[in-house]
């Protein structure tokens, strides 16, 4: 099941592009959950999926008891699934923003439900999944490809002279030069939110993998710097990019994805010269 495009995205994109689901895939509304009682009452509208079920999508409605949960859009998430509906289905695991795992969409932004406060959103609460990624289950989507890419860049130090006996040195300004890239996640929040990965996302790289390929180019440790550009000198795997910057407006960590890109494709001009 391929996931739709929020409302919201598909607004965002080319009018002159027609985005059309095939019906099998287009979201139905679903159910809707009791109320409980209380004061404190928010609305959840979430995607869900069973691939199991041989239905198409639906949307299901959910009242929240955020008197009752934590303030974060994965509390709420959690409350549901606690109090309300088992089924639901979602990855969580470190709840403060390290893991990437929560990763998803919500009130038409990617980004992560552990840190996505509740209380900034007005009206119902709007769950999907990553867009256009296959969908597994529910908020769960199928990341296989775009890990797969992350180990096609050889996100590891690679060098060919012998090993220091105690470590491989760098200078404070060297190691700082991987300030803004070794904090990324691999949430993919800016991956599922790049149009030229959506469109080609078995080739095209997509700006997480390209920030981690960055940070492997920089590495003043590393020694495999031509080999690395030689694996990124492609028509699809680097040059899809068109610096139409959705990535670095939506990572969930502040990164800037669309700058390591073009800073890649410095260097690849440069090694020309
Ligand atoms: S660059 Fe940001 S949005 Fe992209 S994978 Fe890393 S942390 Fe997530
Ligand atoms: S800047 Fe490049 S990687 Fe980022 S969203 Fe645009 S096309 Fe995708
Ligand atoms: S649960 Fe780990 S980043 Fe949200």
């Amino acid at each position: 099941m391929r996931r739709p495009l929020p409302v919201e995205s598909e607004n965002r994109i080319d009018p002159m592009v027609e985005l059309k689901l095939p019906k099998e895939s287009r979201p139905t509304e679903g159910r809707t959950w009791p109320r409980p009682g209380g004061e404190n009452i928010q609305e959840y509208r979430i995607y869900r999926y069973d691939p199991d079920g041989g239905q198409n999508p639906r949307i299901d409605t959910f009242y929240v008891d955020t008197g009752d949960c934590g303030p974060m859009v994965l509390d709420g998430l959690l409350w549901i699934k606690n109090n309300v509906d088992p089924t639901l289905t979602l990855r969580r695991s470190c709840r403060e923003g390290v893991c990437g795992s929560c990763a998803m969409n919500i009130d038409g932004l990617n980004t992560l439900a552990c840190t996505k406060s509740a209380d900034e959103i007005s009206g119902a609460v709007r769950v999907f999944p990553l867009p256009h990624m296959k969908v597994i289950k529910d908020l769960v989507p199928d990341l296989e490809n775009f890990f797969a890419q992350h180990r096609s860049i050889e996100p590891w130090l690679k060098t060919s002279t012998p090993a220091p006996g105690d470590e491989w040195k760098q200078s404070e300004n060297e190691r700082a030069r991987l300030d803004g890239l070794y904090e990324c996640i691999l949430c993919a929040c800016c991956s599922t939110s790049c149009p030229s990965y959506w469109w080609n996302g078995e080739r095209y790289l997509g700006p997480a993998v390209l920030l981690q390929a960055y940070r492997w180019l920089i590495d003043s440790r590393d020694e495999a710097t031509g080999e690395r550009l030689d694996n990124l000198e492609d028509p699809f795997r680097l040059y899809r990019c068109h610096t139409i910057m959705n990535c670095s407006n939506t990572c969930p960590k502040g990164l800037n994805p669309a700058r390591a890109i073009v800073e890649i494709k410095k260097m690849m001009v440069e090694r020309r010269v």
